[in-house]
């Protein structure tokens, strides 16, 4: 769900809206559109009163500027030309969006305004920052704008730019990037009443429609499968799990695809180890991993992605029920490695673990990157600022770092060891599901590893980037979306080409 947003691309020059957005550097330097508007006395006035120096993200707004016939120049700074960064235009367009969402329409001059050529890939930047921005999720609020609330609902943007098939180009390509962001968002936002295992795949399954294969696997299929420690978690709830694969084939031959899974647990209320009534709501947040790979499914698909690549995601319901599994239980995983249930919240490892072995049986993946919701304890290390990333394989770690920092949705690598891994050692199975109090996500990774046999893999927990968001310039929403815009890149670098 997004404030409708109606983006299109026009020659600088021609007919403008009475609400313009103009970018300005250091030195209230500007570029070639805004110049030929003759307003450079009014900007130095206006930004004198402001204290407006062109600060990067700062914004000055401009209203019924004298001599002029504009309702609004709205002056939005981008800082040193040579620090903006690619992720830097993302947020410049969410920067320019947000000032105008209360606004029916406005004209964006997209341009550099140190006077260099701003590259296409920069204008499909500047208008993802403008989709994800004006993202609200408001599917459930009955008030509409007109009835006294002050959510805008429409905005029309048309951004002037000198090389029109360029823009447009580049537009098509972000544009389904960012559908898959908001495809992310919606599911992590969307209650858990409504979304179960059984809706959550339904989901997935409209991938269809872009050419993306989508297999559902019911019940029945997961215990052919032995998936036993993804169907002990899902026990306690009276809804079924499910499992998608999705397949994007838009690679050439028979390489062996990229591989993404997810932790999709639709309401984890901890199940019989129940969780603290305070904030459990936030819970049904813990399908994120599942979303983001859903989401990049489609930003993959959506672009025609030159790659195969799998997502995989493990739908279920974390309950307490007389059928639910106990701590003491003791469960056999499709790799045949036992498992001793010490803690039943600690159900996310034992839904990614059957995924993993079911990955690299079937498809002996490139590479596997899961993405979980996975521990508190990674948000008392790295708060909501970075994901934390464990590794088994150096190329794929650096490349996930890289693409972090091009997408501003940066990781932080974390360590793993045998010494670690000793602390999952159980007295009755082959191991336990959690390993104590300290190194909470760590020991979390460890039990992973166990079920990685000799393929590149990574896990991102994505416990404090996913939800309850921190506030950035290109989202405002409980769900970030997050992974979306990493692992579209981080293909498009490294697996593309
Ligand atoms: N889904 C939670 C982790 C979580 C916590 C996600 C906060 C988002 C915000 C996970 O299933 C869980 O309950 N983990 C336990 C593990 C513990 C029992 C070893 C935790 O982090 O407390
Ligand atoms: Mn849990
Ligand atoms: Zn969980």
């Amino acid at each position: 769900m997004t404030v409708s947003l109606d983006l299109a691309f026009t020659k600088p020059g021609g007919k403008a809206e009475n609400t313009i957005i103009a970018f300005v550097g250091p030195g209230l330097a500007v570029g070639p559109q805004v110049k030929a508007l003759g307003v450079a006395e009014l900007i130095a006035r206006a930004a004198s009163a402001a204290r407006f120096s062109g600060k990067a993200m700062s914004v000055l707004d401009v209203l019924a500027p004298a001599g002029t016939d504009l309702d609004r120049l709205v002056l939005i700074g981008t800082g040193k030309l040579s620090d903006v960064t690619d992720y830097d235009w993302v947020r410049l367009g969410g920067v320019a969006i947000a000032s105008v969402l209360k606004t029916p329409a406005a004209t964006v001059l997209v341009e550099r305004p140190d006077g260099r050529k701003l590259a296409p890939k920069h204008v499909g930047d500047l208008a993802l920052g403008m989709k994800l921005r004006a993202y609200a999720y408001d599917r459930f609020k009955t008030k509409k704008e007109d009835e006294g609330t002050d959510r805008p609902t429409s905005v029309r943007v048309s951004l002037a730019t000198v090389d029109l098939p360029a823009a447009r180009k580049a537009w098509k390509r972000t544009e389904a990037i960012g559908e898959g962001v908001v495809t992310a968002r919606d599911l992590v936002n969307d209650p858990p009443n409504l979304l179960g295992p059984i809706e959550f795949a339904e989901r997935a399954a409209a991938l269809k429609s872009l050419g993306v294969t989508v297999e559902i696997l019911t019940e029945k299929d997961l215990k052919k499968l032995d998936m036993a420690a993804l169907l002990a978690v899902a026990r306690g709830s009276v809804r079924p799990p499910r499992v998608a694969v999705m397949r994007w084939t838009g690679g050439r031959g028979k390489q062996p695809p990229v591989t993404f899974i997810g932790k999709g647990v639709v309401f984890d209320s901890g199940g019989i180890s129940i969780k603290p009534g305070g904030g459990m709501e936030d819970m049904k947040g813990d399908m994120a991993g599942a979303a983001t790979v859903v989401g990049v499914m489609q930003a993959l698909a959506g672009r025609r992605a030159k790659v195969h690549a799998v997502g995989i995601i493990g739908l279920v319901e974390n309950m307490p029920d007389g059928a639910a599994q106990r701590p003491g239980d003791i469960v056999t995983s499709k790799a045949g490695k036992t498992i001793e249930i010490v803690n039943t919240d600690a159900e996310g490892r034992l839904v990614l673990c059957d995924l993993l072995t079911y990955a690299q049986e079937r498809f002996k993946p490139r590479l596997m990157i899961d993405l979980a919701t996975l521990t508190g304890a990674i948000l008392v290390a790295l708060g909501q600022h970075n994901a934390g990333l464990f590794a088994n394989d150096e190329s794929l770690a650096n490349g996930l770092l890289a693409a972090g920092k091009a997408t501003g949705e940066t990781v932080w690598r974390m360590p793993l060891g045998p010494d670690y891994d000793k602390m999952i050692e159980s007295k009755f199975a082959d191991m336990k599901n959690v390993g104590g109090r300290w190194a909470g996500s760590t020991t979390a990774a460890q039990f992973l590893e166990r079920f990685v046999v000799d393929t590149p893999w990574a896990h991102l927990d994505v416990a404090g980037t996913a939800m309850n968001s921190r506030q950035t310039e290109i989202n405002k929403s409980w769900a970030s979306g997050w992974g979306v815009r990493l692992l579209d890149q981080l293909v498009a670098e490294k697996y593309e080409k």
